[in-house]
């Protein structure tokens, strides 16, 4: 160990720490700079515990000068530290208090409300009608088989409707007849074939067939099916029926036309038509300038139909319809393209909030 220093270099020293420690303080940047600080100036191998220690071995009156010294640099040291720590104290505790600061002026955050889809306004729009007036709603598979999608329907293979309803068809192996369903009218047999009759259903849902993505088209849209099957269903039944309907669900003052066609799985097969609403019949672009837009599809189910489920054509009657509601939706609406209808564009939904 090397000798004790002198009270000369004591002195000396005590100076050398002060200035040393005054300056380190001041230019610590946070708490733990301080600490280190501390550390460094008060450690037991600091130059001040040197100092200290040295004191005993001084003469009395050297002691009392350097002790006193000692204590005035220990105490101004101390000073400087409490100061600086607290300082950075509340310096720290202002920047937390800054970050998670609340503004309890600001106006609350809104939940923004979702909103239907136009489609489904209108579906549920046409369901409603029809569960008033008795009907129940249910729904089928997407991917069918052709037996429900045609043969039952009366579609024979070779028949033109096969081809104007072309769809889809899926490779399952061991279920080469799977395909997407092309109408809901499938549905018709399903039902039939689940229940005995009297059976009144909707059934509403998506559709497919083979088509070119355009304005107007999209090879995925809507339909809602209709069946009615009881004792005594007559043709007038069907007209008062899809009459009532058209009026509720579009204007009670709009004309309704019905003009004959044909389907497989009707006869007779008819066409439902209501005068334009938008011009009102006067002839428009959504009408094509011939003052009718085309609703559904019709008719009394043909009897080779109801054999095909195994009810008695002899006792049961009944009537059908189809509608496609995509169109009427962008009619509605005013969407002039179809696509639209699947961008899932925010700017575009948000327009039907509390509609519906
Ligand atoms: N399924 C036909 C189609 O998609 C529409 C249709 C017509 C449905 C007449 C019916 C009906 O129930 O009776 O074109």
């Amino acid at each position: 160990m090397s000798a004790p220093p002198s009270s000369d270099e004591s002195l000396a020293t005590l100076d050398r720490e002060l200035a040393r420690g005054l300056d380190l303080v001041a230019r610590a940047s946070s708490v733990e700079d301080v600490e280190d600080a501390q550390t460094s100036l008060f450690g037991r191998k600091a130059p001040f515990a040197v100092v200290e220690r040295a004191l005993g071995s001084l003469p009395e009156d050297e002691r009392r000068r350097v002790g006193q010294r000692t204590n005035e640099v220990r105490a101004r040291l101390k000073a400087a530290i409490t100061e600086r720590r607290q300082a950075l104290e509340s310096e720290r505790e202002t920047a937390v208090l800054e970050l998670d600061r609340i503004d309890v002026t600001l106006p609350g955050r809104r939940l923004r409300a979702g909103s239907l889809h136009p489609l489904t306004i209108v579906q549920q729009e046409i369901v409603e009608i029809f569960t008033r007036m008795g009907y129940r709603v249910v729904e089928g598979p997407e991917v069918e088989d052709e037996w429900h999608n045609f043969d039952a329907l009366n579609i024979q293979p070779d028949h033109p409707a096969r081809t104007m309803m072309d769809t889809t068809y899926l490779s399952v192996p061991g279920h080469p007849e799977l395909l997407l369903r092309a109408h809901t009218s499938p549905m018709q047999i399903r039902t039939m074939q689940a229940e005995p009759p009297p059976v009144y259903v909707v059934v509403p849902g998506r559709v497919f067939r083979n088509e070119a993505i355009t304005a107007k088209n999209m090879p995925v849209f809507h339909q809602v099916e209709g069946l009615a099957v009881d004792k005594g269903i007559r043709f007038s039944d069907l007209k008062g029926t899809v009459e009532s309907f058209l009026r509720e669900l579009l204007g009670a003052d709009l004309r309704v036309r019905m003009t004959p066609s044909f389907f497989p799985f009707v006869e007779p097969g008819a066409q439902f038509d209501v005068s334009c609403f938008v011009c009102g019949g006067s002839g428009c672009k959504t009408c094509a300038f011939v003052g009718w837009i085309e609703t559904m599809g019709a008719g009394m189910v043909h009897p080779r139909v109801l054999e095909n489920v195994g009810y008695n054509p002899e006792r049961y009657t009944g009537f059908a319809f189809g509608m496609g509601y995509d169109r009427l939706a962008m009619i509605r609406f005013g969407i002039p393209d179809i696509r639209i209808l699947w961008e899932s564009d925010v700017r575009f939904l948000e327009q039907f909030e509390g509609v519906g």
